[in-house]
């Protein structure tokens, strides 16, 4: 059975749960917004369905918060972060942040970030990069259950990558898994008893598969076959690798949050200001809005959408309405409340 909660509501309850079980408020707060705002957009396989997973996380002590930064490097510009285990969606608003501020004296910063948890949503951080005036790139890599193009083996996690950018009507970003979707997708399917869509994910022996239980047995598909691939392999190397902490099949943390993470982030800030402008910058990025918007819709399409319209058209409709949700999920997270 499923239920409607208003998201001011949801995002409250959510972040009683994390205070109950020790996370303080400004962290319970940060936490609780990235989660809800994805149930928000649309993204309900990144939202408050996590929260359970995220508390077991939290009691049996791999995943920490009041987090401490402690940078690794003595670099201005190009900063490797140490998360200190603690709760993903505090570390990345955190470097976020120092990307932005050191971006506007080096018109380019970049924060490695190890030992973070989870970072939920990533389209949250390119959206919030956007808004203070910079490009933002934002990538993790995740636990693997992705093929690589060709073969029949989960290597890569779904390793996704967003970017965004401010215009003159507001942040555009994309927000996107390199795996066909979200390996989460296929988990609510799974919850859900459905079928999957053909083309996402194949069996263990590399065969077709609508089964969401064999999808997960097996593996996801990459996006766009080998480019998506090739993006997946690069999403580890600029994640995993260069923040020094695992790649492919060594990714751990994601799925099973009992374990500490070991998969890296990168959070990149440019800032427009410092090549020839923001109200260039942001007069051309605007001029690409308006020819996309524009467009000559394809046949059975409505309307072309820029990159993150998707999203906030679902965030519009959701903040009137409510958002849906199974009652079974509303009554776990009350009880984990204590409520
Ligand atoms: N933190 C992690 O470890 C992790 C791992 C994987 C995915 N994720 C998150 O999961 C979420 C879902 O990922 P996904 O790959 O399934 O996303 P998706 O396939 O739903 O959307 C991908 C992109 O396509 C755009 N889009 C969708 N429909 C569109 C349309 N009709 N017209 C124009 N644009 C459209 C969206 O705006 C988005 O930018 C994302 O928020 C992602 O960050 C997080």
């Amino acid at each position: 059975m499923e239920s409607t909660i208003a998201y001011e509501e949801m995002r409250q309850l959510a972040t009683r749960v994390f205070m109950r079980h020790g996370v303080p408020a400004d962290e319970a707060n940060i936490t609780s917004e990235v989660l809800v705002e994805a149930n928000a957009r649309g993204h309900d396989s990144h939202g408050v369905i996590r929260i359970p997973k995220w508390i077991e996380g939290i009691s049996s002590g791999a995943i920490k918060s009041r987090f401490l930064p402690r940078a690794l490097n003595d670099c201005s510009s190009a900063i490797w972060l140490d998360g200190g285990q603690c709760l993903g969606p505090v570390v990345a608003e955190y470097a976020c942040h120092l990307a932005v501020r050191q971006a506007r004296d080096y018109g380019i910063a970049m924060v490695s970030v190890k030992n973070a948890s989870h970072i939920g949503m990533l389209g949250f951080y390119a959206e919030l990069m956007a808004r203070s005036g910079c490009i933002g790139i934002i990538a993790t890599n995740t636990e693997s259950g992705v093929a690589p193009h060709g073969s029949a083996e989960k290597v890569f996690g779904t390793n996704p990558l967003a970017i965004g950018c401010p215009t003159l009507s507001g942040p555009v970003f994309l927000d996107m898994s390199t795996s066909v979707v979200a390996r989460g997708k296929v988990v609510l399917a799974q919850r859900a008893g459905a079928a999957i869509p053909e083309g996402w994910a194949v069996d263990s022996r590399g065969q077709p598969t609508t089964d969401p239980n064999q999808a997960l047995a097996g593996a996801l598909l990459p996006v766009g076959g080998p480019k998506g691939s090739g993006l997946s392999f690069f999403v580890d190397i600029l994640c995993g690798a260069l923040s020094g902490t695992a790649v492919g099949k060594d990714v751990r943390g994601t799925f099973d949050m009992r374990q500490s993470g070991s998969k890296g982030d990168i959070f990149i800030a440019i800032d427009p200001e410092k090549i020839g402008g923001i109200d260039r910058f942001t007069g051309l990025a605007q001029h690409l809005v308006d020819q996309v918007r524009q467009s000559t819709p394809a046949v059975g399409c409505d309307r072309v959408l820029v990159p993150g319209e998707y999203e906030m058209n679902f965030r519009k409709q959701r903040m009137e309405n409510g958002i849906p949700l199974a009652s079974d999920l509303i009554s776990e997270l009350k009880a984990l409340a204590g409520e």
